[in-house]
């Protein structure tokens, strides 16, 4: 089963990746991850990501899709993945089709604006391993370390309120074109993201296995 998750910054798509990959024994690929650790180890990559990421803008669609097809081709993706974020503009999304790359379903996140700016403020990811959290709603057991490797808590630098606000934006013009684009397809299922994760993750699973 090959699935793109699709929604606006903050929606979920990060934390439902993990529990529907972890259910289904997908690989969940997120293309902003991939930049994260990238900058992290100052590759060419990152470097050239870094200031275009800190600024919410997008990334060039020909680094994407080539960080896509190397992803791809790792063995971990041939029972399925999900593609967390990935494709973000109508480019992107022909170019996969032109690869030839089978995709089964697409799951859209609808989410208020009210709740993505409530989650992305609250947001706080592990400096080491990535892990996500949110000062409400996932907490972690002690207070700014990762109850995975115990690394130290952060705030992502593009969740600052004037780069949301950046983001919010390019979403609306560069990545909402394409619920249209799969509602085409026959392959998009919209969900209601503004619910608590379980009922959201409840929800995709039931929409998969429909
Ligand atoms: P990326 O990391 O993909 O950012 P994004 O799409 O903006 O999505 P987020 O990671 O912000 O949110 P999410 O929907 O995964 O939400 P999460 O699960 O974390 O990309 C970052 C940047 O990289 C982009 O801006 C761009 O520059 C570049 N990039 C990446 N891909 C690209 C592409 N294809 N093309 C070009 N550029 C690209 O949840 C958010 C918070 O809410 C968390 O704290 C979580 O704990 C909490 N939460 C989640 N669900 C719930 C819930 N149901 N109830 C309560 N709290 C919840």
């Amino acid at each position: 089963m090959n699935l793109i998750f699709l929604g606006a910054p903050g929606a979920g798509k990060g934390t439902n990746a993990e529990l529907i990959a972890k259910k289904y024994s997908l690989a969940s690929i997120s293309t902003g991850a991939i930049l994260r650790e990238a900058i992290k180890n100052e590759t060419e990559m990152g470097k050239k990501a870094k200031a275009i990421i800190d600024d919410g803008k997008l990334v060039p669609d020909d680094t994407i899709i080539a960080i896509i097809k190397e992803r791809l081709s790792n063995s971990d993706c041939e029972k399925g993945f999900i593609l967390d974020g990935v494709p973000r503009t109508l480019v992107q999304a022909r170019m996969i089709d032109e690869l030839g790359i089978r995709i089964d379903k697409v799951i859209n996140f609808e989410v208020s604006e009210d709740v993505v700016l409530e989650r992305l403020s609250g947001r706080r990811v592990c400096a080491d391993c990535g892990s996500t959290y949110h000062i409400k709603n996932v907490k972690s057991k002690t207070e700014g370390v990762c109850d995975r490797c115990g690394g130290r808590l952060i705030i992502r630098k593009d969740d600052q309120p004037e780069t949301i606000k950046e983001r919010m934006s390019v979403y609306e013009d560069m990545t909402k074109p394409l619920v249209d684009y799969y509602l085409k397809t026959g392959k998009l299922i919209s969900i209601n993201a503004d619910k608590e994760i379980e009922k959201t993750s409840l929800e995709i699973s039931v929409a998969l296995e429909r």
